[in-house]
């Protein structure tokens, strides 16, 4: 299975800090954001990834992460993404390198607390379709910042994108799962609101086919990017505790 590190984006919700760096290269407790993204899948035994990042900082990848050699990546890639056009415009530009393999995405300012590699043997193992990994989370408010999954006799039935009336309290982490379809899927999507391509259309073609299956996760998932609190939040949660254990 390939890995795709999602790490571009324009980082406004960290602002000033991401005027003067990109978002996942600012620390987590020791070290650069980036890195625990990459762990996480290298430790769950996918060591063939693309990192897709943008902006006038993108050169500073290459300064942290090389050929990849040190943190257990066998060969990494790297793309440009000219904007911050949206999750699903940044995944687009892996597909040649994905070549029509299974492929597990992940958001490079995700923190997950337990190895991921369960799902991705899970993932491994499912014929077809796409995985998204949900996390339940009580705080009301939260969730109104994050893609929330709509649930009925233990299915997903739908994920709604920052919803101002959760439909659940189950959140849509920032990984995903997806086979070959997914390359007919990307070109198709219209640009919503925010003037993105947005990763939830993408998971909700996958849903209304009935292809999608879901995890829910054990243990501490945070979103690092989503605001400078949950920043704080995660980085204290690093300091205290091992993650992608
Ligand atoms: O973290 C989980 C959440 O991530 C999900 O619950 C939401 O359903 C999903 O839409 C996403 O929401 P965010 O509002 O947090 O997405 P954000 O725009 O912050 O982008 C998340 C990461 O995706 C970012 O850290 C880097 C990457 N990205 C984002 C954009 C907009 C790119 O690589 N390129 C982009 O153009």
């Amino acid at each position: 299975m390939k890995g795709v590190i999602l790490a571009g984006g324009a980082g406004t919700r960290l602002a000033p800090l991401t005027r003067i760096t990109n978002k996942h290269l600012l620390p987590l407790y020791d070290r650069p954001m980036v890195t625990y993204a990459v762990e996480a899948l290298t430790r769950a035994g996918i060591q063939e990834l693309m990192l897709v990042t943008g902006g006038t900082h993108a050169g500073e990848f290459f300064r942290l992460l090389g050929n990849g050699h040190d943190y257990g990546i066998d060969r990494l890639f790297y793309a440009y993404q000219d904007g911050p056009g949206g999750i699903a415009e940044a995944l687009g530009l892996a597909e040649r390198f994905v070549a029509r393999e299974k492929c597990c995405v992940l958001l490079a300012d995700n923190v997950f607390q337990r190895t991921l590699r369960p799902i991705v043997e899970r993932f491994e193992a499912q014929e077809r379709g796409a995985r998204i990994v949900l996390s339940q989370l009580d705080d009301e408010q939260h969730l109104r910042h994050l893609g929330v999954a709509a649930m009925q006799d233990g299915r997903v039935t739908g994920i709604v994108e920052k919803p101002e009336t959760p439909p659940s309290r189950l959140a849509v982490t920032g990984v995903y799962f997806y086979d070959e379809q997914v390359w007919d899927v990307l070109p198709r999507l219209q640009r919503s609101a925010r003037g993105e391509l947005e990763i939830t259309d993408v998971n909700n073609w996958y849903i209304e086919r009935g292809q999608m299956e879901a995890d829910v996760l054990e243990g501490f998932w945070g979103d690092a990017g989503e605001s400078i609190e949950q920043y704080y939040e995660v980085n204290d949660f690093v300091r205290r505790h091992r993650v992608n254990a």
